[in-house]
């Protein structure tokens, strides 16, 4: 038997990160340049519930038994067992890849859990349907980090471009007129958890203050959704730009986020913010086609690591 594989898409939210986990809206669109992928080999000759994991862009290689009941591919793995009632598994080798830049706001945990997820029940001959797959992923990026909105999961299993709140059922985005962003990565690593939970701690301390910020972009994510919905793209420009000073002021930025961010604008950009977690990772800009080739080389010039164009449609 033939080895069975699925990919999942990476992703960047356009606007409303951090608020989002407070039950606030956001919009956040799959990116797929970059893709998570898992693939399924049958090991025949072995005994029921050999399963095998190897992920080589993390270094992992090891029996399924053996990693931590917390890890989250045994999660998705536990998950799709139960959601088919099975109570043992066929021998397998499982092999995760992703050219997403991991712990980069791009969603790489959530493409791989929503891949695996899917190539798994497909090789098991049930294949789930979204619903199902996107719970599962869900579940998995509990233990990614702690509190997710469930934003990541959503949009990278419908693979299509989202307004979400939480615990309420998302909405496909019906883009009027297709608009192209450029995503800059500053090559910081920064895990989700960590910063959404330094958010929940400074929170804490000033209710006021983060509660007053979720307002602004909560109102910055209604009028995008409009922008988008009427094909009025520019427009989105300065709302990009305004959503990423309130997340500057919610201390989520870092200097070489704001650089690309400023390198972005100052070269043609109709606006730019952090994207994701922050304190690392991702930026996004908004550029017509034609300035897209020069503030894709000025990002490079300010450090970005990786800059990838892509069409929102
Ligand atoms: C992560 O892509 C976006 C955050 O809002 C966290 C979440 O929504 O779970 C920072």
């Amino acid at each position: 038997m033939a080895g069975i594989f699925a990919t999942a898409p990476g992703k960047v939210i356009l606007f409303g990160e951090h608020a989002v986990v407070y039950g606030h809206p956001a919009i956040a669109v799959p990116v797929s340049q970059v893709r998570a992928k898992a693939l399924i080999m049958p090991i025949p000759e072995n005994k029921p519930d050999e399963v095998y994991i190897e992920a080589p862009d993390i270094h992992l290689n090891s029996h399924l038994n053996q990693l931590p009941f917390k890890n989250p591919l045994r999660i998705v793995i536990e998950e799709v067992q139960n959601a088919l009632r099975l109570s043992y598994l066929p021998p397998m080798k499982i092999r995760i890849t992703s050219t997403i830049p991991v712990a980069a706001g791009l969603g790489s945990g959530a493409a791989v859990s929503v891949a695996l997820a899917r190539a798994l029940s497909n090789f098991l001959g049930h294949p789930l349907p979204d619903e199902t797959l996107c719970a599962i992923a869900f579940r998995a990026e509990h233990s990614y980090h702690g509190t997710p909105s469930g934003i990541d999961n959503t949009v990278i299993t419908y693979n299509q471009p989202i307004f979400f709140q939480k615990e309420k059922p998302y909405q496909l985005l019906n883009v009027e007129k297709p608009f192209r962003i450029l995503i800059g990565n500053t090559g910081i690593a920064s895990p989700t958890g960590e910063v959404v939970a330094e958010v929940r701690r400074n929170r804490e301390q000033n209710p006021e203050k983060y509660n007053s910020i979720f307002e602004n972009i909560s109102r910055i994510v209604y009028q995008a959704r409009e922008f988008i919905e009427k094909g009025n793209v520019n427009e989105l420009g300065p709302l990009l730009t305004e959503n990423h000073k309130l997340l500057q002021e919610m201390g989520v930025s870092c200097h070489e986020l704001d650089r690309l961010v400023e390198t972005a604008i100052h070269t043609g950009a109709l606006g730019a913010k952090l994207s994701g977690g922050g304190k690392g990772g991702n930026m996004i800009a908004l550029a017509t086609p034609e300035r897209i080739p020069e503030i894709t080389q000025a990002l490079r010039d300010a450090g970005a690591t990786l800059v990838i164009a892509t069409e929102i449609r």
